[in-house]
């Protein structure tokens, strides 16, 4: 399959690219910097089916970035859009930079992908959202800027699920995981995320478009 990540030079963006090119799959990765994405450019130079291209996904450019990119392929068979930004204070500039690349860059790119995507058997589309971004499930407040840039990418999507009827496209928590964001405390070790976060996608239904899972296919409350 052909597939494109981004968001890839740490964390469940690496180890997601890291599996789908153990398992076989041509990986297109997006990283913001090459100069400090050193993991990828490694695993680049052991891994023919790995394309890397640099994109800031903030950047106004970055839809076409990667549809150009992307358009080297024959198809796309999946979209996961995992870059991600978490602000420790809720100033404006961290509320507008967190919807800019939490909900704004996900839909963009995912809509300018959409004939890549079409030319596909199976299209799937993976937003990487958090348990944050659910209003039911949020008994502490706090975390302003990045709660609502969740919440705001879980209805991007659901309403992307009914206007393109074709695709199939969800939002998946990958669980309070072991990254530069989620800290050494966070339970679950950044591999297995990625391998429920594979397991959910490789057994993922049309039904299912729209929906709200965990990293080990659990539906979430919105
Ligand atoms: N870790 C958790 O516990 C947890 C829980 C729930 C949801 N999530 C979500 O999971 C996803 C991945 O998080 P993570 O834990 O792997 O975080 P991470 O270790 O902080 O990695 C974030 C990745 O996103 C990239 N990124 C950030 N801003 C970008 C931009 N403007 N353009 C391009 N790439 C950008 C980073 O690139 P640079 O290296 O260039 O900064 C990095 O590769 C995020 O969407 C996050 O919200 C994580």
């Amino acid at each position: 399959m052909n597939i494109i990540i981004t968001g890839t030079s740490r964390g469940i963006g690496f180890e997601l690219t890291k599996q789908a090119l153990h398992a076989g799959h041509r990986v297109l990765a997006t990283v913001r910097s090459l100069a400090s994405a050193h993991q990828i450019v490694s695993l680049k130079e052991m891994s023919p089916n790995l394309h890397v291209i640099e994109v800031d996904v903030a950047d106004n450019s970055a839809p076409n970035a990667i549809s150009a990119a992307a358009a080297t392929l024959p198809h796309v068979d999946i979209l996961i859009n995992n870059a991600g930004i978490y602000c420790e204070e809720d100033s404006v500039d961290d509320f507008m930079n967190s919807f800019r690349v939490n909900s704004v860059a996900p839909f963009f790119i995912t809509s300018a992908l959409l004939s890549q995507l079409k030319k596909s058997n199976q299209p799937k589309v993976v937003q990487i959202t958090s348990l944050m971004g659910s209003i039911a499930d949020n008994t502490s407040g706090g975390s302003y800027s990045y709660r609502a840039s969740k919440a705001a990418l879980n209805m991007i999507n659901k309403s992307l699920a009914i206007d393109t009827p074709w695709l199939t496209t969800i939002v998946v928590h990958p669980g309070w995981v072991q990254t530069e964001m989620g800290g050494p405390q966070a339970p679950t070790p950044v591999e297995e995320s990625a391998k429920g976060i594979w397991h959910v996608i490789n057994n993922l239904q049309h039904k299912d478009s729209g929906a709200f899972f965990d990293f080990e296919g659990d539906r979430l409350p919105w």
